[in-house]
């Protein structure tokens, strides 16, 4: 007989909960599916997920353990944790010097081409010591948890050398021990050309190659490997090169794409099975095909658009319509998009991708889940499942997109407990 797992908290009168039960990930029509519970009440077993159903219901549903927790959850909204499946969290030195240049009339890429930008970031990396790093990624983690991320992809890309990439990815997997969010790590080498191979790139690609991927892949220091494909940047034949090598070695593949111009990374991602896209700002027709067809997801970053101020969004309702997963996440670092919440990303998401609120909170939570490879196994609250849930300030899911600019997350439960009070 197998031992019956008694319950360790119990929280009732939600007004919505928010289970995500369903097809994941969702396409179309589909992100408008919450799974949603009214009156519902949601019992938890130590880390996991115990049971959803009526409030009145729930208790006599389940054995209680001893000291079982209960929470009123006084008619409020009750979701899984979100997850947020792109950030760049690993670094020191901000940025907000180049944010003004922004709104004096240079662009991204102007201030890149300089020697800011990315590279700026780079020199600043590899001269701070892993104790500051680790302490500044801490300051940002506290600050996502406390807006009801419970789970982060988070890429290093910053280092842009073996042993400063190495680093980041330590400590990624050092604060994914220690730290109560979830963190996915995501290799980024190829996020620019370093200063010193500015003049013999294809040394820095070999290195990336024949040096890099193998150390990270063999350590299993990172499960993805990004890339920020863009004219300037990586090309898309170098791109391919690159992702290629990453695939041998067994690393599933993301790409930052098409998103200061387009230049056919939605269909290099298709091509290559990626696990997802990511910007598509600039996204073709051809490209929306591609993605539709594919079980890549769209990571679409308005967070971005919104901090570089150009006014151009990625075609999201385009894509949503002809079939695309469609993921939403904060794009989290200290050049475009600097925010650890995902609450103003799902207003932005509304406001400038027409997205409904529904469609919005499924793209932070099973279609983000799918963007990390963890389809089945996070941002969905049922029986088995981790038991990561946030008690919203809010009666009635819309709420979420409405009401901006200030955090709406009253209580974040990170595997069945209570991490933010
Ligand atoms: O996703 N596009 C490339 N990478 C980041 C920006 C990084 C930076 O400016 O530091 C992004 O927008
Ligand atoms: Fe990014």
């Amino acid at each position: 007989m197998p031992i019956q797992k008694k319950a360790t908290l119990i929280i009732k009168n939600i007004s919505q909960l928010i289970t995500m039960d369903g097809p994941s990930p969702r396409r179309g029509r589909e992100m408008e599916n919450l799974g949603l519970i009214e009156n519902a009440g949601i019992a938890v077993a130590g880390d996991e997920v115990l049971a959803v159903g009526k409030s009145e219901e729930i208790s006599g549903k389940v054995d209680l353990a001893e000291g079982c927790q209960v929470i009123d959850a006084k008619n409020c909204v009750v979701t899984p944790g979100l997850i947020d499946s792109h950030t760049h969290p690993v670094f020191s030195m901000t940025r907000e010097k180049e944010f003004e240049m922004r709104l004096q009339g240079k662009s991204y890429m102007e201030i890149a081409a300089s020697g800011g930008g990315i590279r700026a970031s780079v020199r600043d990396l590899r001269e701070t010591p892993t104790a500051t790093l680790t302490e500044k990624t801490t300051t940002r983690l506290n600050r996502m948890l406390s807006y009801g991320t419970t789970t982060a992809e988070a890429k290093s890309g910053y280092g842009l050398s073996t042993e400063a990439e190495v680093k980041s990815l330590e400590i990624v997997r050092n604060l994914n021990e220690t730290h109560p969010l979830d963190l996915i790590p995501t290799f980024l080498g190829a996020h620019e050309v370093p200063d010193e191979f500015r003049n013999k790139r294809e040394k820095y690609i070999d290195l990336l190659i024949g040096e890099m991927i193998p150390k990270v892949a063999t350590e299993k220091l990172a499960e993805f490997c990004d890339i920020f494909c863009e004219e300037g940047v990586f090309s898309v034949e170098e791109s391919r090169r690159i992702l290629e090598a990453a695939k041998r070695k067994g690393m599933k593949l993301k790409l930052h794409a098409d998103e200061l111009t387009s230049s056919g990374g939605a269909e290099l991602a298709a091509e290559l099975g990626a696990i997802s896209a990511d910007h598509l700002v600039h996204i073709s027709e051809e490209g929306i095909k591609a993605l539709a067809k594919s079980g890549t997801v769209a990571v679409l970053l308005p967070g971005t658009s919104f901090s570089l101020n150009k006014g151009q969004y990625a075609p999201a309702r385009k894509m949503i319509e002809a079939g695309v997963i469609v993921a939403l996440s904060t794009d989290c670092n200290p050049g475009s998009s600097y925010t650890e919440s995902l609450q103003i990303i799902i207003t932005l998401a509304a406001l400038h991708l027409g997205m409904s609120a529904a469609e919005a909170i499924s793209a932070v939570t099973v279609n983000a889940a799918c963007a990390v490879g963890r389809t089945g196994l996070l941002g969905m609250l049922k029986p088995g499942l981790q038991a990561d849930i946030v008690l919203w300030n809010m009666n009635d899911y819309r709420e979420m997109p409405y009401h901006y600019g200030v955090n709406l997350a009253e209580k974040v439960i990170k595997r069945g407990k209570i991490a933010i009070i």
